[in-house]
């Protein structure tokens, strides 16, 4: 740790200081970034941004929540993987020799390399990883810490890996969301195939907003990729890439803390599937979003024995309830339009109808939430409205 860096985390871990800290948790941080620091030799800056990476480990990182540990900049709390998201894929990981080459805050290599004896981190910013090597210290975890472009360890490196890990920054120079992979950086384009001359499994974390096609179009070594959904919001797409040969890529979609199964299929069983179509039977099967992030309509379909509803509506119907079902299931009948009482409440659902919840609001004059449901939509013989029984 340089002089500066090690003397300024010995001041915050000072007990007056870290008292003061725990004290203003829930305190407003704009009003408490105009207030003078009661400590000369730490700034209130400093302060607000422990107070807040505390805020952000109780939901993202709470095995963060320890003495000692230290939090880096907003920026870097944000760009973090959840220990959720991290949990999930560490448990799909083992060998001997791990590398995370955009270690980060370093949260997916905490997890990540738990089942690897010989760990590395590689990360270009030098305050973040001393701040990570620092942590791991106090976690009692074992690595070596490189500070330096990723880029510049590759052209050196002599060594290979049984997995190699990254998760590129995905902001610009503008600070704005980036999902094309040469905008990220690193450039996976350039490195994938020094990458795959190091190690048999390169592991990258992408945004959710990443198109598929587009992915597998640009990178022919993917053999399989994960969509990780955390109650139903899709919060990752995971591209593995290997050299070996392969027969189709395989997708798994998991929506993490909810009943539903995962569902894996091969791209080219999507291909080779056909949909039987239908209008709404007793039961209504919505697929949840990292299904239809995935795009599996067809062998959903088929796989499950459900009709759906129309081309465009990914929604599908059966008489007897098919259960193991990756995604939400309604028991619902066909309702007019004049049926539906002003001042009803209900959850509104709008798929492949041209108005939105907001305006079916307005319309109908309803009132959001409660227990009933209602779907806009449409089967192929056109417009129909689905409400909950
Ligand atoms: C999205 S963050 C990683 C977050 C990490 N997975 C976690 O869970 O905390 C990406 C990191 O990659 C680093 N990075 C980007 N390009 C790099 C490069 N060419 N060489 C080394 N590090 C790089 C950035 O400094 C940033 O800290």
């Amino acid at each position: 740790m340089i002089h500066n860096q090690r003397e300024s985390v010995v001041k915050l871990l000072n007990k007056d200081v870290q008292n003061y800290i725990n004290a203003n948790l829930h305190t407003d941080l704009h009003s408490l970034l105009l207030k003078k620091s009661p400590f000369s030799e730490v700034s209130m800056q400093e302060i607000v941004q422990q107070i807040k990476g505390k805020q952000v480990a109780e939901k993202k990182f709470p095995f963060l929540l320890k003495e000692g540990i230290i939090f880096p900049p907003q920026l870097n709390l944000e760009q973090a993987s959840s220990e959720k998201t991290a949990l999930y894929k560490s448990e799909i990981l083992k060998g001997q020799k791990f590398i995370d080459l955009t270690s980060g805050f370093g949260i997916d290599a905490y997890y990540l390399s738990k089942n690897f004896g010989d760990v590395t981190l590689v990360e270009q910013n030098t305050e973040l990883l001393e701040v990570v090597e620092h942590n791991w210290g106090i976690l009692g975890r074992k690595a070596r810490f490189i500070n330096q472009k990723l880029e510049d360890f590759l052209n050196e490196n002599q060594e290979t890996f049984d997995v190699i890990y990254l998760d590129p920054a995905r902001r610009d120079q503008n600070k704005n969301k980036v999902f094309l992979l040469e905008d990220l950086s690193p450039d996976i384009l350039e490195i994938h195939k020094k990458l795959l001359s190091v190690s048999n499994q390169v592991i990258i974390k992408l945004s959710p907003l990443i198109d598929l096609k587009y992915l597998i179009s640009v990178l022919p070594s993917v053999f399989r990729l994960d969509i990780i959904a955390l109650k139903n919001e899709v919060k990752e797409v995971v591209v593995f890439l290997s050299d070996a040969s392969k027969k189709g890529i395989i997708c798994n979609c998991v929506n993490l803390e909810s009943d539903e199964p995962a569902f894996s299929f091969t791209f080219g069983e999507e291909e080779n599937a056909r949909s039987e179509y239908g209008e709404p039977e007793k039961f209504i099967y919505i697929p949840n979003n990292s299904i239809l992030k995935a795009g599996v309509f067809n062998l959903i379909s088929e796989k499950f024995g459900l009709k759906k509803l129309h081309p465009n509506t990914h929604l599908y119907t059966s008489s007897e309830k098919k259960d193991n079902f990756p995604g939400r299931i309604f028991e619902m009948e066909v309702v007019d339009s004049k049926s539906i009482k002003k001042k009803g409440q209900f959850n509104l659902i709008s798929k492949n109808y041209p108005l939105k919840p907001e305006e079916i609001k307005k319309k109908y004059g309803l009132k959001d939430g409660g227990n009933d449901y209602l779907i806009f939509t449409q089967s192929k013989k056109g417009k129909i409205i689905l409400k909950s029984v």
